[in-house]
C-alpha cells in the first residue's frame, strides 16, 4: 500500500512536469518560427557546439539559434525528469509512462533532427520533419499530463468527433508546413484564392491549406456550438479551441494580406500549435472520460 502511494505521487509529479513541458513546447515552436523568419537558422552554423564552442559570443543570429539551444535543453530536461517519474511508476499506471516515455523519446529525435536541419543547411524535407515532431512531442504529452492528473471530461464528449478533428488538425498543419518546406511562403498572394501571379505548385499547395484550414475552422466552431448542449469544462475547451482558430485564420489572411511580415509569421506557427494542443488536449480528455 505504502509502494502504491508513493508511485502515485510519482505519477502526480510526472503529470505536472509534462503539463509544464507541454507549456515550454508551445513556446519553443513558436521561438523556432522566429529563428527561421529572422533567418537565424545557421547563426551556430555547426552541431551540437555552437561556433565549436560550448558558448558562443552572444550576438545576433548566432544570440537567437543559441538561444533556442538553450530553451530546447530545458524543455527537454523537464521531459526527461517527467518520463523518468512515470517510468518508475509504470507497474502502477503504464500507459501514463509509455506515453511519457515516448514523448522524451520524441524530443530526443527533434534535437538529432534540429542538428540534420542545420548540417544540411537548412533542408526543406528536414524542417517538415523537425515541425512533425515537434508536434508529436506536444501531443504525447498533453495526453501524458491529462491522463496522470485525471482530467476527463464526464460525460464525455464524442470520441469519434475529436479524433476526426485531431487527424483534420494535422493535416491543415502539415499542408502549412509544406508551404514552408517547399519555399512557396510567398507564393500566392492573391486573396481569397491564388491568381495570375501564383505558379501550379505554389497554388496548389496554398489551396490545399486554405480550403482545409476553412474546413477545420467551421467544423471546431460547430462542434463548440453544439457542445453548449454538455455544458462544463468540455464546452468551455471546445469554445477555446475554436476561438484559436479564428484568431489563426485571421493571422493567416492577414499574413498573406500584409506581404508576410516577421511578427505574423511567429504569430502564425504559435498559433498552430495552440490550436493543435486545444484539438489533442479535448481528445485526450474525451477518451479519458470514455476509458475510466
Ligand atoms: C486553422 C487554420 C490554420 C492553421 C492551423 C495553419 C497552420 C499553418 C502552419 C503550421 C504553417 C507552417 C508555419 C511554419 O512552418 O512556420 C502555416 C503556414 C502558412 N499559412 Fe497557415 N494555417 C491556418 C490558416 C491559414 C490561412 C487561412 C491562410 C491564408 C489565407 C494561411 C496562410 C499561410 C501562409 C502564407 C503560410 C506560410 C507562412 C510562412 O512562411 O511563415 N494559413 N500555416
Amino acid at each position: 500500500m505504502a509502494v502504491q502511494g508513493v508511485r502515485a505521487v510519482d505519477i502526480r509529479r510526472a503529470g505536472w512536469l509534462a503539463l509544464m513541458a507541454s507549456v515550454l513546447t508551445l513556446g519553443l515552436i513558436a521561438y523556432g518560427s522566429w529563428v527561421r523568419v529572422s533567418g537565424s537558422g545557421l547563426g551556430c552554423p555547426d552541431w551540437p557546439l555552437c561556433e565549436g564552442a560550448l558558448v558562443p559570443e552572444i550576438e545576433g543570429a548566432t544570440a537567437i539559434e543559441f538561444g533556442h539551444r538553450v530553451y530546447a535543453g530545458v524543455t527537454m530536461l523537464l521531459v526527461a525528469a517527467s518520463a523518468a517519474f512515470a517510468f518508475r511508476a509504470r507497474t502502477h499506471d503504464r500507459l501514463t509512462s509509455r506515453l511519457l516515455v515516448w514523448a522524451l523519446v520524441a524530443i530526443l529525435v527533434q534535437a538529432v533532427l534540429g542538428g540534420i536541419t542545420v548540417l544540411t543547411e537548412l533542408h526543406s524535407m528536414v524542417r517538415l520533419a523537425h515541425l512533425t515532431f515537434s508536434l508529436l512531442t506536444l501531443a504525447l504529452l498533453t495526453g501524458g499530463a491529462a491522463r496522470a492528473l485525471k482530467v476527463r471530461f464526464s460525460p464525455p464528449p464524442d470520441v469519434r468527433r475529436w479524433r476526426a478533428l485531431v487527424i483534420a488538425a494535422a493535416f491543415v498543419v502539415l499542408a502549412g508546413g509544406t508551404i514552408v518546406g517547399t519555399g512557396h511562403s510567398a507564393g500566392c498572394p492573391g486573396l481569397p484564392l491564388c491568381d495570375a501571379r501564383s505558379g501550379t505548385e505554389a497554388a496548389w499547395v496554398h489551396l490545399v491549406h486554405r480550403v482545409a484550414a476553412t474546413a477545420l475552422l467551421l467544423a471546431l466552431i460547430w462542434t463548440a456550438w453544439q457542445a453548449r448542449r454538455v455544458g462544463g469544462w468540455a464546452f468551455w475547451v471546445s469554445v477555446i479551441a475554436a476561438l484559436l482558430a479564428a484568431a489563426q485564420f485571421t493571422v493567416g489572411v492577414s499574413a498573406v494580406w500584409l506581404r508576410l511580415p516577421q511578427e505574423l509569421r511567429i504569430m502564425h506557427l504559435g498559433l498552430a500549435a495552440a490550436v493543435w494542443w486545444a484539438v489533442v488536449a479535448q481528445f485526450s480528455f474525451a477518451l479519458l472520460g470514455r476509458t475510466r
